[in-house]
């Protein structure tokens, strides 16, 4: 191990001078926001948090955290539904690397169907940009008001568009790369083919931090559907749900943009703790789904492929009842439905969201022994069930009431057993425990787990060729090799 060239003192002056005063936060009751995380559920410490506002500047930065031997921990817009995005407990607090400073679109090239920003730019910023020039970016999520495309590439985020159109990951065409040692790597490139050797731009998609700062991507647009046709319906059952999800996939083909699962619980939820959110159907109801059809053109068409699916299902004995939006404004209402089980559950009590996917013909199966096996470790814990069912991802939130969490003895223990009953089911079935959320702190005992030492060799191989001297978010997602 190299020596520091100064101490954390110096290095906080010399952040100051290079990026400026009011860009460095290093009194700890100023750091709140950025060293814990939106539910309250981690929060670390952190040796100063820095805001820079050039790719220059990130530079800057990391090769004086890495000449003072500190560590870094970039940061998005705090989002993380799994604590990626704050300082562990433990650890030698680093210096947060905030990139909401950095939130220039830098280009549009609509003939390319592309558009180059910088990674503190808000998701919905960017999808209403590439809306103003009648393009789409499909990545959409909960979240999209406040996460920025830095930490969703860093994650690899999904959300409700995977389906018709693939992870962050398939929808970004170059990147722009600090790496470890200040290197920076501009990758920006255009183009939908280029195969002269190593794609290392999927290096640092889903690499949360830990290879280098993600400052810049161009991303990939598609052309905007001005035209949907959305329904929400009570499937009988999961399996009901998986057998006209292969109806709209026949009918529909790539029109079918959206087929989103969430359970009667979960709902309720919703409606309970947010505010005009209302049940879309009449009377009670297990399961529910939201289907989405998008277009650029043929509204009526799509409306009577939807109905007569609808209808298909029904004459089969799948679902119990449908409705189909009349208007704008109803759509959005019922997406606003499904976007806010966050905020829901939030307010409810403390969920465990798991993040697990399995093949689509398992998700029946996988909703049932999960849900068996959480039972069987504690009968008292709700079954809170949402998903991307199209994706065969699931989140299943075992939800404790604030006081059955409070007089748990280990919360921690209670928690991790909990978790794994559910990661087990899913790795059971040829799933995974992180999906779309990526793997943050709550699942870095799970890629210990559950991945195979061939495949953690290769990723800590990747780790100490890029970060030799392991600073840039350290501990994060290469668990430590076994002694
Ligand atoms: C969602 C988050 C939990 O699907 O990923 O709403
Ligand atoms: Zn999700």
């Amino acid at each position: 191990m190299e020596l520091a060239l100064f101490d954390e003192t110096e290095l906080i002056g010399r952040l100051r001078s290079l990026i400026g005063d009011d860009a460095v936060i290093s009194v700890a009751e100023d750091m709140g926001g950025f060293v814990e995380d939106f539910r309250g559920r981690y929060r670390g410490a952190a040796l100063c948090v820095v805001q820079p506002s050039s790719t220059e500047q990130v530079a800057g930065v990391v090769r004086l955290c890495a000449a003072a031997r500190v560590p870094l921990l970039a940061q998005g817009g705090n989002t993380s539904l799994c604590g990626g995005s704050v300082p562990a407990t433990q650890g030698v607090p680093p210096v947060i690397v905030n990139l909401a400073r950095m939130r220039r679109i830098r280009g549009i090239d609509a003939a390319n169907g592309s558009m180059e920003v910088e990674a503190g730019c808000v998701l919905k910023t960017v999808q209403d940009a590439a809306a103003d020039v009648a393009l789409l970016y499909p990545v959409s999520l909960g979240a999209e008001g406040s996460c920025q495309i830095g930490g969703t590439l860093s994650t690899n985020a999904g959300g409700t568009g995977v389906l018709r159109y693939g992870n962050t990951r398939e929808n970004v065409l170059g990147l722009e790369v600090v790496m470890a040692d200040g290197t920076i790597w501009n990758g920006l490139r255009g183009l939908r083919k280029d195969n002269t050797g190593l794609d290392l731009k999927h290096l640092f998609i889903g690499a949360e931090g830990a290879l280098g700062i993600i400052t810049a991507a161009t991303l990939k647009l598609h052309p905007l559907p001005t035209h949907h046709a959305l329904a929400w319906f009570a499937p009988t059952d999961p399996q009901a749900a998986l057998t006209i999800l292969g109806m709209f996939q026949a009918n529909c083909g790539s029109r079918l943009s959206a087929f989103e699962l969430m359970n009667a619980r979960q709902l309720q939820l919703v409606v309970e703790h947010v505010m005009d959110r209302r049940a879309p159907l009449e009377g009670a109801h297990d399961w529910h789904v939201l289907v989405e059809l998008g277009d650029t053109q043929g509204a009526s068409d799509m409306e009577s492929v939807l109905q007569a699916t609808l209808e298909e299902a029904a004459e089969a004995g799948l679902l119990e009842d449908a409705i189909i939006a009349s208007s704008d404004r109803q759509r959005a209402a019922l997406w606003e439905v499904r976007h806010s089980v966050t905020e829901a559950n939030k307010k409810a009590g403390i969920g465990l969201t798991t993040d697990c996917a399995v093949p689509l013909s398992a998700v029946p199966a996988f909703i049932e022994q999960a849900t068996q096996a959480v039972l069987a470790l504690n009968a008292q814990i709700g079954i809170v069930i949402v998903g991307h069912m199209g994706d065969g991802n699931i989140h299943l939130v075992p939800m404790y009431t604030f006081d059955a969490w409070r007089a748990l003895p280990d919360q921690a223990a209670a928690g991790a057993a909990v978790r794994r009953a559910v990661n087990d089911a899913a790795h059971a079935l040829g799933g995974t425990f992180s999906a779309e959320h990526g793997v943050g702190q709550t699942g870095l005992p799970e890629m210990a787990h559950y991945k195979s030492a061939a495949e953690l060799s290769i990723m800590r191989a990747v780790k100490s060729a890029l970060d030799p001297a392991n600073l840039m978010n350290p501990g994060r997602l290469f668990p430590a090799a076994p002694l």
